[in-house]
Order: structure tokens, then C-alpha cells, then sequence
């Protein structure tokens, strides 16, 4: 079944890197989007989608997008930004919503959220976006699913499929939260490795750059190049979800390697200053 798209009313909740351009692709996907965001900056940024930064203006919707940054705070997955999100929205509704999750979230959120409500649709589609090329990267690419049940399921990928966006569904909200993080750590590891490497290399007088590209002579390794240290949000935000969820000591050194690696830079900035 293919959704009636100008029927549906969707509001895309938080406007920052990735909410813009999803709610600008929904748009141009022929629904009728609202946006909200608290911060009155994002919400005049976006014409032609009406955006509001009051809650009580935007009006009751059938799908909710919500695209919130999620955090680090004292030692911890910070969610609240997600679960005020959704709080607005399980006010608001009297008929039962769709709720899409698109934020990275720690695992287990999105069952949390799903008992903020009395009744709710609610998918877990995590985003893959990339500013680097957001043509390639960007909205439409493969994104993992997972449903709170089979009717949520069904009600999400007509959404997503009516837009032309490949999915690749898993069989739980608690899977697509982990794939997500998974993505991530794993790049982190990948880059922490290199950096621990180059260091040693170093250390020993010994070419990085030849190491690297004579190991990648072999057919099972990929090292990637050592650069700057693991910069912007995501990367390090996410290998920390997936640490809090047990004993990781190869995670934990891997933030520690980077950590370790970033003020090796620093001090060699200040030697050759
Ligand atoms: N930036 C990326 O490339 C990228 C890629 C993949 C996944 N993600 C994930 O997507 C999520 C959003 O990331 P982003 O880079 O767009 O963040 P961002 O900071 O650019 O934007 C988030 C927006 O949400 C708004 N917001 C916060 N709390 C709100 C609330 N309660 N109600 C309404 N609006 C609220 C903020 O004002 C901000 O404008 C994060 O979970 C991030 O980890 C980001």
C-alpha cells in the first residue's frame, strides 16, 4: 500500500544539521510538513516549510519526525531532549501518531518513549547523514528500521518507501538503536587504531605512511589514514552509548588512544611553534 502523501500532516521536530534537510526531502516528497524547533533561529531558516518554535502552534499531526540532538552529560547518554520531544507530542495527539526517531539514541530509548504514550506507531530509523555529500549521503540512502510492533512497521516503511528511501528492517527498536551506535564505534575503533600506530611508528623512527600502505598491500586489510584526531559529535558521542552497556575495554581504549593521540598533536604544534 502506498500512502495518499497530501493527506498526511508531518511535523519534523528539531531543525538542526539533519532535521533541515529531512524536512526540506518530506516537502519535496508532496506532504505537508511543519517544522518545531526551540531554538526560534532554525525555525526562520527554513522557508518554504512553516515552522514554529511555540509547541501550541503547530497543529496535531499523523507523523512526527523527530530529529533532536542527543547528548553526553556527567557520565551519561543525555536523552532529554528526546524524551521532551515526545512528551509534547503524546500530549498533544488524540489520534495515535507515527513517530519516527531518526536522533541516535542509546539502546532502550525508544522503548521508553513508546510508554510515554497511551497509544503510538513508533519506528526507530536512524540517520546516516553525511554534510561531506549530502547528495550521496544524505536523506534518501539506506537507512536500518526497527518497530515497536508489525502495524508500526507497516505504517513507517509505506512512509519511508513513499519517498523513494531504501530500508533495510531489523526485528526490534533495540536492534536499529545498536546498529546505529555500531556504525559508529566501529569507525572510531578503525581510526583509533591508525592513530595508536602512528604513534608508535614514530616513536621507532619507522615511515607510518609505508606501514600503512604496504599492509594494505594484503587482501583483508584496510588501514585508514591517521589525520587530526576523531573530531565533531557523533563518533565519539556514540562509542560512549555503546560503552555504557558493559564491561568494553577495547572501546574504552580506543577513546583512551585517541584521547592520547590529539594531545601528542598538540605537543608537537607547540615544539614546532
Ligand atoms: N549531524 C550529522 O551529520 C548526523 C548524522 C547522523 C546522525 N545524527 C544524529 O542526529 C541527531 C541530530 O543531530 P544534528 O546534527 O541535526 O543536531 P543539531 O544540534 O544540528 O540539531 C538539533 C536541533 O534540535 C533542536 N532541539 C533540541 N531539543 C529540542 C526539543 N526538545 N524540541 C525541539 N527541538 C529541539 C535544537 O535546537 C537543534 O536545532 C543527533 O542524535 C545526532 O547524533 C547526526
Amino acid at each position: 500500500m502506498v500512502v495518499n502523501s497530501n493527506s498526511l500532516k508531518v511535523c519534523v521536530v528539531g531543525l538542526g544539521n539533519v532535521g533541515h534537510p529531512t524536512a526540506s526531502y518530506i516537502h519535496e516528497n508532496g506532504y505537508l510538513v511543519y517544522g518545531y524547533d526551540i531554538d526560534p533561529q532554525k525555525t526562520s531558516q527554513i522557508n518554504p516549510i512553516t515552522a514554529f518554535c511555540e509547541w501550541e502552534k503547530v497543529p496535531e499531526c499523523n507523523i512526527y519526525v523527530v530529529c533532536v540532538n542527543t547528548g553526553w552529560k556527567n557520565g551519561k547518554p543525555d536523552m532529554s531532549n528526546v524524551f521532551d520531544a515526545c512528551q509534547k507530542i503524546a500530549e498533544k495527539n488524540k489520534v495515535k501518531p507515527l513517530i519516527c526517531i531518526e536522533s541516535t539514541v542509546a539502546v532502550g530509548t525508544c522503548r521508553k518513549v513508546a510508554e510515554m504514550f497511551d497509544e503510538v506507531y513508533l519506528a526507530h530509523v536512524p540517520h546516516r547523514f553525511w554534510a561531506g555529500d549530502p547528495h550521496k549521503h544524505g536523506v534518501k540512502q539506506v537507512r536500518v528500521i526497527g518497530a515497536l510492533d508489525h502495524e508500526s512497521m507497516v505504517k513507517a516503511k509505506n512512509f519511508y518507501e513513499s519517498m523513494g528511501i531504501p530500508l533495510y528492517p531489523v526485528s526490534s527498536l533495540e536492534v536499529a538503536e545498536m546498529a546505529k551506535i555500531t556504525e559508529n564505534a566501529y569507525r572510531f575503533v578503525q581510526i583509533a587504531f591508525v592513530e595508536q600506530l602512528r604513534l608508535l611508528c614514530e616513536k621507532h623512527n619507522i615511515p607510518f605512511k609505508e606501514v600503512r600502505e604496504s599492509a594494505n598491500t594484503k587482501w583483508n586489510v584496510e588501514l585508514l589514514e591517521a589525520r587530526d584526531g576523531i573530531k565533531g559529535e557523533c563518533l565519539p558521542k556514540d562509542i560512549r552509548y555503546l560503552a555504557t552497556l558493559g564491561e568494553a575495554p577495547l572501546l574504552q581504549g580506543a577513546i583512551e588512544a585517541d584521547r592520547k593521540y590529539i594531545e601528542h598533536l598538540k605537543t608537537k604544534k607547540l615544539v614546532s611553534a
